[in-house]
């Protein structure tokens, strides 16, 4: 018999953040509202907290990163914890250490909360499996399955520009395929009640058709941007496709690109997201990526809030757990 999955704790909290899956609405909605308390207006002091004063967060990334491991380093320091990052392709995994060992190694030098990025599907839960009890592990990105705080920081910007989730239409662009991004902004934005949801790739790009269920796909991205409220660009993520590349870049760029004059059939107060890293010049124009209707800028900012929120939560509960 297995046991649960372990992402929640006996009191409906989390104690680990692997995945959106399944995660009950509400809480979605009480960390978007926590986030907001860490929320800083530019050219103002960010916000701190002492709500990891004494823990130490391990940053495990075996991926490339920039804003996912800059962002929960910046959360993890501003709520007062120690924080370690380790590139784990050059550490001693890569001398044969097991992913295991390696957590237990870092567990003896009392990490409390890890956040691990990394290509193997199922890895993160099974170091949550394997964990001591007071010890927390979030995702920082699975595969191409799940990136759980980008999910929910995505929510976030929508959430501001938008003022709510239920009147929206919502259209994915690019290679959804191979993107944990999309995924895990479909299932925030399912739960968080978006009305609907639109996904334009060409069909390699296309994910599997018993997934994203309610999205309605569209071959011609035209089609899928007319009235959109948010249009959420994707970068062709190379690295996790076997198969061939689409050779024919300025192709691709016609048939798929954020231009001026595409994004001009949208809704007019439409904004324009892209999770970084952008190809400029591929699937985004720079005039758009840095235009009025960007919103790109943004989302980073509210990485640090997402993250800040997530880790006070999971604080938190482990107070409530062991006061
Ligand atoms: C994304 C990722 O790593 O999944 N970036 C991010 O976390 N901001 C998307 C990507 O790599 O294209």
């Amino acid at each position: 018999m297995t046991s649960p999955f372990p992402q929640l704790d006996a009191n409906g909290r989390l104690r680990h953040l692997i995945t959106l899956d399944g995660l009950d609405p509400g809480l979605m909605r009480e960390l978007l509202e926590r986030a907001k308390d860490y929320l800083c207006p530019p050219g103002r002091l960010p916000p701190r907290g002492d709500d990891l004063r004494g823990w130490t967060v391990a940053n495990l990334f075996a991926e490339p990163s920039t804003r996912t491991r800059a962002s929960f380093e910046l959360a993890a320091l501003r709520l007062g914890a120690d924080a370690v990052n380790l590139d784990v392709m050059l550490s001693s995994r890569a001398k044969g250490e097991s992913i295991i060992d390696t957590i237990y190694t870092l567990e003896a030098m009392q990490v409390d909360v890890f956040v691990i990025r990394d290509a193997q599907p199922g890895i993160i839960e099974f170091v949550a499996r394997h964990v001591g009890d007071h010890v927390s592990v979030i995702s920082g990105g699975e595969a191409h399955l799940s990136h759980p705080t980008q999910g929910l920081l995505d929510a976030l910007t929508i959430q501001q520009h938008k003022g709510g989730f239920s009147d929206l239409t919502v259209t994915f662009v690019g290679d959804i395929r191979h993107s944990r991004v999309a995924r895990s902004a479909h299932r925030a934005l399912t739960a968080l009640g978006v009305a609907e949801l639109r996904l334009v790739a060409p069909e390699e790009m296309m994910p599997e058709p018993h997934e994203f269920q309610g999205a309605r796909r569209h071959s011609s991205f035209d089609d899928g941007i007319a009235g959109a409220d948010v249009v959420m660009m994707l970068r062709i993520q190379r690295e996790r496709i076997a198969e061939a590349m689409p050779t024919d870049i300025d192709r691709y760029h016609e048939l798929y690109g954020l231009t001026a004059a595409r994004l001009a059939r949208a809704k007019p107060q439409a904004i324009v997201m892209h999770p970084g890293p952008m190809n400029r010049g591929v699937e985004i124009t720079s005039e758009v990526a840095d235009g009025p209707q960007s919103v790109i800028r943004r989302q980073v900012a509210n990485g640090v809030a997402i993250r800040m929120a997530v880790l006070a939560h999971v604080a938190e509960a482990r107070r409530r757990r062991a006061p």
